[in-house]
């Protein structure tokens, strides 16, 4: 807070002329100045200043204060704009703090990170053991004045060489450890650096503390990245890497660009696109969309152009979009990320790549589109409930209007039966998949060691139990398969069976989420994976390998129960039937859902195959699994 009377005094004091001046070719005609308009990039002298205070263009019509110039053409915010202005004025502009008692318990956090970066980097340049790592950055094109730019450092695989200069330094094993710089495996065990061998991204806060860090393994290894552990300073779901520097130019050219990886933002930064930022390894968190839309409502994804890459980038845009954000879809070449395609084809092609950006829900629809989703009535059906989502989540009422019309005439539907749709409660179809937050944006990653499941919200203490009320059927074949492996096989076969009444893996696409099978539950399913892959006689400590902690949990928790499954094949018997009962449920209800679209030369079909599947539920309580299974 700057306050009022300062903001007056500077304000009196700006020679509005000499400050827009610096930046437009301003000539003196009559009492005013005029040039040209630096907002449209116009040619004739359009734009006129007042020495009294103010500028206006008589063409774009962009008018303000001298502060709202220097706000919108230097990216500043008020406060910063006032305090350029002062400093040229001569008035010492000092911002108020208001009832604040004491510094920021954080300082010393900051403080320390700041002091342990400087010694990463000292490790990269200064000694022999950066060797590698300054390899590592020559093989990927990195110079130094770029790694400077972003505080990159090494972090060596020694021991006890950061530890020893920290103390050094009077910071103590304690604070180190609360940090996340040290970790102990057990209490008695000597605590050892977090970070080893990796280069180093410092990782700063909006307001340019540096609250944490990445690290890149330099060799081959799992996880490929390392983040800092939560604390009180650092919290991935709030923070996005490079906003500290990339603020201003994101405010000055209203637009901010979204990727997904450190080298990503290196490489666009490096190669002149300053307003870029990325979350760190995570699915786009709402405290990010939050930060994202306080600096623009202008949104670019630039993400990876394969499945999850795309499947990724329609999450992070559905949560911008709620926050009433204009989102557009970068497509980068199959096989190429921003980092590979800014080194092959330069910032130009990059430049024409973001012109040709497309609205994030065109892009949906032209994909639904190509790959032939509103050819019938039932993929139409999906297809829709894929889009729906999307038209809910945005808030501005404009492009909510354009994308209805967008959809209904794609899809051939009327506008009053979409407008009905939205009205009405999403689809529960693959409930849990779905809700389930999705933390990473690659599944396939790696977890971190001691923060699992990443970043989701905290679990309860306790054995691990699903949210959904269907999957104790799940549980009850997973548990089958461990306890009885030799009824694997079978299971196998008829889960499969059960997956393609469900309609699941018919045509994946990124768009639509046609992946719901009947082994739902996002822990349930890695097990049941596992064991289809290595198979079911497989020890504990190889299905371990693919499983991330929970899923070990349940899996231990399996094998600890004695005589946990009495008879087998009956158990599997009960659940698959009960999961057979809920695929032919959901599948009912997805016809009765899809009847508004029918036009009345697919109704009788559509009006058939609901009998079927009706006779089919009531005969399922009398018959068992096993007799549907012989049909
Ligand atoms: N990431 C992570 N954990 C992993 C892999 C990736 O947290 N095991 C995060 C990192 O923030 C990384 C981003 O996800 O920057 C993108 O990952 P990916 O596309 O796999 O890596 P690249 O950025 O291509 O990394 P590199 O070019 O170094 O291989
Ligand atoms: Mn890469």
């Amino acid at each position: 807070m700057i306050p009022e009377e300062v903001v007056e005094q500077v304000s009196q004091a700006a020679d509005i002329v000499a400050i827009i001046g610096e930046h437009v070719r301003l000539k003196k005609q009559g009492s005013v100045y005029r040039g040209p308009c630096p907002f449209h990039q116009g040619t004739n002298n359009n734009f006129s200043v007042m020495p009294k205070g103010g500028y206006t263009c008589f063409v774009c019509g962009e008018k303000g204060s001298v502060f709202t110039f220097v706000q919108k053409r230097l990216g500043l915010s008020f406060v910063e704009a006032v305090k350029y202005v002062g400093e040229k004025s001569g008035v010492e502009v000092r911002e108020e703090v208001r009832h604040r008692e004491g510094p920021d318990p954080r300082e010393p956090l900051w403080e320390l990170n700041a002091t342990v970066a400087g010694w990463f980097r000292e490790m990269l340049w200064e000694s022999e053991l950066g060797a590698p790592s300054r390899e590592y950055l020559a093989t990927r094109h990195v110079s130094r004045e770029t790694a400077d730019r972003f505080g990159m450092g090494f972090a060596p695989r020694e021991l006890g060489l950061m530890r020893a200069y920290l103390n050094g330094l009077g910071f103590s094993d304690e604070r180190l450890l609360d940090i996340g710089l040290l970790v102990k495996r057990e209490e008695q065990e000597e605590p050892r650096p977090r970070f080893r061998d990796r280069l180093i991204f410092p990782i700063l806060d909006a307001q340019a503390h540096t609250v944490g860090f990445g690290g890149r393994l330099l060799g081959p290894g799992e996880p490929k990245y390392l983040n800092s552990p939560e604390s009180d300073v650092f919290s991935k779901g709030k923070l996005l890497y490079n906003l500290s520097n990339a603020r201003n130019a994101i405010r000055r050219d209203s637009r901010v660009i979204l990727v997904e990886g450190y080298f990503d933002v290196v490489r666009l930064v490096d190669a002149g696109l300053e307003s870029v930022v990325a979350p760190m390894g995570t699915a786009l968190a709402e405290g990010q969309a939050d930060l994202i839309a306080k600096y623009s409502n202008n949104a670019f994804l630039l993400y990876d152009s394969d499945g999850p890459g795309q499947k990724a980038s329609f999450r992070a845009a559905d949560i911008l979009l709620t926050r009433g954000m204009t989102v557009r879809v970068v497509t980068l070449p199959e096989g190429d990320d921003p980092d590979t395609f800014v080194a092959k084809f330069g910032r130009e092609a990059m430049e024409k790549l973001l012109t040709e950006a497309m609205d994030v829900f065109d892009r949906k629809v032209q994909l639904l589109e190509r790959r032939g989703w509103f050819a019938d009535l039932q993929r139409k059906r999906r297809a829709l409930d894929a889009l729906l989502p999307t038209i809910r989540a945005t808030t501005d009422e404009i492009t909510k209007d354009l994308y209805v019309n967008r959809v209904a005439e794609a899809a051939g539907i009327a506008r009053d039966v979409l407008l009905r749709e939205l009205a009405s409660a999403p689809a529960q179809r693959g409930r849990v998949r779905r809700a389930s937050t999705a933390p990473v944006s690659r599944p396939e990653r790696a977890a971190e060691p001691d923060e699992i499941p990443r970043d989701s919200a905290p679990r309860p203490a306790g054995p691990y139990r699903s949210d959904d009320p269907g999957s104790s059927s799940e549980l009850a074949i997973v548990r089958v398969m461990l306890v009885h492996p030799g009824l694997a096989e079978g299971i196998i076969e008829s889960v499969g069976r059960l997956d393609e009444l469900h309609g699941a893996h018919t045509d994946a696409d990124a768009v639509v989420d046609a992946d719901v099978g009947v082994m739902r539950d996002p822990v349930y399913r890695a097990l049941y994976d596992a064991i289809v892959v290595h198979g079911a006689e497989a020890s504990p400590d190889v299905l371990a390998e693919s499983l991330d902690p929970v899923a070990i949990e349940v899996m231990e928790m399996i094998r600890g129960e004695p005589g946990a499954v009495m008879d087998g094949r009956r158990t599997v018997d009960d659940a698959l039937r009960r999961l057979q009962e809920r695929a032919l449920r959901e599948r009912l209800d997805e016809l009765e859902r899809t009847t508004p679209l029918a036009d009345e030369s697919e109704k009788d079909a559509l009006l058939s195959e609901k009998d079927r599947l009706r006779r089919e539920l009531a005969a399922l309580g009398a018959r068992g699994w096993k007799s549907v299974r012989k049909q």
